[in-house]
């Protein structure tokens, strides 16, 4: 089968990696087939409906996909390799976003652990690869010099952080500075109802210094797409820790309903839902600097999502639905 790209979709520059992103890429948390703590938040997906998803997210204009270790142990960078070579995809056409666990390991253990990262990947090379967040035992400057020897022997392409501090990401980037590279994105929580890096410094260090933002949980695992709105029982379906982690309460929808309303609203005037302008606005409020990874696990879902693509917001919508945000929030 091969993918016929439908969009013609404008990338942004990842970081000053040379490498660059579509403003909306395929989180795959959710390829996690229910182990570990994943299965707190999602249930596992079959291979052919992760294969689906990855389908309608490539035929979308969608260029990258994003995985990690710690989503089942391996489970998902094998269940994204599995789709991708099912569906036929030539090695280094995507690019595949991994990350490294830090919990409970020193510096050392990025090196020991990449091969199981490009076995699980296989025949797909990791191009980004990340630290999962600021949890090792090591300083950042030992990870991030342990990161820029697989830059050297071209193992991976670019490197980026997640959950990172400004403090952090900037000792990271300094680090990654002195070895003639620098850091390509910082991956954090950021959507309508989370925008803790606007005041906390990342947002505009992460300017200040090229380095891109991946937002994570740009629907607020759910609550931004408005379907929770629509029948509050559903939220009895999902598990405790994504309710909890989330803002998916009774309490917490009934917050967001003039803002829901007005992204709805928005939507219906193009022929979208909620969950497309929720991502445009991250986009479109700050233009070639932040790309988005929603997550899905039915392929319909994806199929949406990725219509962010082709939405541009008017200065004026952007300003309204920061204002209902704010007010949400
Ligand atoms: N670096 C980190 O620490 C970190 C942390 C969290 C996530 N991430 C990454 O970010 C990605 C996305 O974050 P996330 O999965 O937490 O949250 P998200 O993308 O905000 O939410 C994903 C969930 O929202 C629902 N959904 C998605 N699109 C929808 C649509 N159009 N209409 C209705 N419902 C829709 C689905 O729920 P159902 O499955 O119930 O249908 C889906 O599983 C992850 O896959 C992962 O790659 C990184």
């Amino acid at each position: 089968m091969s993918i016929e790209n439908k969009a013609a979709v404008k990338t942004i520059p990842l970081g000053a990696s040379g490498l660059s992103v579509t403003p909306v890429g395929l989180g795959c948390w959710q390829f996690a087939g229910g182990v570990g703590f994943s299965k707190m938040f999602w249930k596992p997906v079959p291979q052919e409906t992760a294969t689906e998803i990855v389908r309608v997210s490539l035929e979308g204009g969608v260029n990258w996909f994003d995985t990690a270790e710690a989503y089942g142990r391996g489970a998902s960078e094998r269940a994204l390799a599995g789709a991708l070579a099912a569906l036929k995809v030539a090695p280094g056409s995507v690019l595949v976003a991994d990350k490294w666990l830090p919990f409970g390991r020193t510096a050392r253990s990025i090196a020991k652990t990449f091969p199981a990262r490009a076995l699980a990947l296989q025949p797909y090379p990791v191009d980004l690869h990340q630290v999962h967040m600021p949890a090792s035992f090591s300083s950042v400057e030992k990870q991030m010099a342990a990161m820029a020897d697989l830059l050297d022997e071209k193992k991976i392409k670019a490197v980026g952080v997640s959950n990172f501090s400004a403090a952090q990401m900037e000792a990271a980037h300094r680090a990654l500075q002195k070895r003639g590279y620098g850091l390509a994105s910082n991956q954090v929580r950021y959507h309508l109802l989370e925008r803790g890096i606007e005041g906390n410094g990342v947002l505009s260090l992460a300017r200040d210094l090229g380095v891109t933002i991946i937002a994570y949980s740009p629907l607020a695992q759910g609550l931004l797409t408005g379907r929770f709105h629509g029948d509050s029982e559903q939220l009895k379906k999902i598990g405790w820790a994504r309710r909890r982690n989330s803002g998916l309460s009774r309490e917490g929808l009934e917050r967001s309903r003039p803002l829901i309303e007005e992204l709805e609203r928005t939507g219906a005037a193009r022929g979208l839902g909620a969950a497309e302008i929720a991502l445009a606005w991250l986009i479109d409020k700050n233009p070639g600097r932040v790309a988005v990874i929603p997550g899905a696990t039915r392929p319909g879902h994806a199929a949406l999502n990725v219509r962010a693509l082709g939405v541009t917001l008017s200065a004026g919508e952007i300003a309204w639905i920061d204002e209902l945000s704010a007010r949400a929030g």
